[in-house]
C-alpha cells in the first residue's frame, strides 16, 4: 500500500489537516503540495486537499484536478471558513466532487480552516451584501480552526479510508 498526501494551500489550514492525517497512518506513504508533483500515478490512494475558494474549488484547483485525478483512487479534504452547518456549503462541496469527475472519489473529508484577516477585511470592503454578512459572522465567530476535535476526526477518517482498501 502506496499513498500518496497532497495539498493545495494559502495561509495553512489545509497543509496543517492534511499533515495530521499523513502522521496517523503507518503505510508506505508521501506528503507534497501540489507544484511538487508531476503525476498521480503509482499510489493505490492520493489525499487531496484543498480550500474553498469564492464558493467552490479555485479555477486553478479545478485546473489542476481536471489534469491529474481522471481514472485515480482518490479522497478529497476539503477546508472552509464558513461553520460546518452553513446553508450552501453542501453546494460547494459538491461542485469540488464535480471537479473531480473522472476520478474514483472514496471519500470526502471537510473542515472549517479560519479565514486570513486579510481575506475577511477584502469581504468587508466587496460591496457585495453576502460576503459583507459572512466576513461580520467571520469577525465575532471563534477562531483556532482546524481545531483539535478536527484534525482528530481528520486522523479518524484517514485511517478508515485506507482500512476499507486492505
Ligand atoms: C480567496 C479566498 C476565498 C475564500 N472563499 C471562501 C468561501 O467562499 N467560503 C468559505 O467557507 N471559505 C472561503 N475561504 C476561506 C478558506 O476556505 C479557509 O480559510 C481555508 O481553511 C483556507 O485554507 P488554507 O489555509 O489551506 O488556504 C476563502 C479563502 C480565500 C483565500
Amino acid at each position: 500500500m502506496k499513498v500518496l498526501f497532497t495539498y493545495r494551500t494559502l495561509t495553512g489550514n489545509t497543509k496543517k489537516v492534511i499533515e495530521a492525517m499523513y502522521d496517523e497512518i503507518q503505510v508506505e506513504k508521501e506528503i507534497k503540495p501540489w507544484n511538487e508533483i508531476e503525476s498521480l500515478e503509482g499510489y493505490n490512494i492520493n489525499f487531496i486537499g484543498f480550500p474553498i475558494e469564492a464558493m467552490g474549488p479555485s479555477p486553478q484547483t479545478k485546473e489542476w484536478l481536471a489534469e491529474h485525478v481522471d481514472g485515480k483512487r482518490i479522497a478529497l479534504v476539503i477546508t472552509h471558513g464558513s461553520p460546518d452547518d452553513t446553508q450552501p456549503l453542501q453546494e460547494w462541496l459538491q461542485k469540488c466532487r464535480d471537479a473531480a469527475v473522472g476520478a474514483e472519489i472514496v471519500g470526502l473529508f471537510h473542515c472549517r480552516g479560519d479565514m486570513s484577516e486579510q481575506l475577511i477585511d477584502g469581504m468587508l470592503q466587496s460591496g457585495n451584501p453576502q460576503f459583507v454578512e459572512w466576513a461580520k459572522q467571520a469577525k465575532e465567530a471563534p477562531r483556532g480552526f482546524p481545531d483539535a476535535s478536527a484534525l482528530n476526526k481528520a486522523r479518524t477518517f484517514a485511517q478508515d479510508t485506507i482500512n476499507q482498501l486492505s
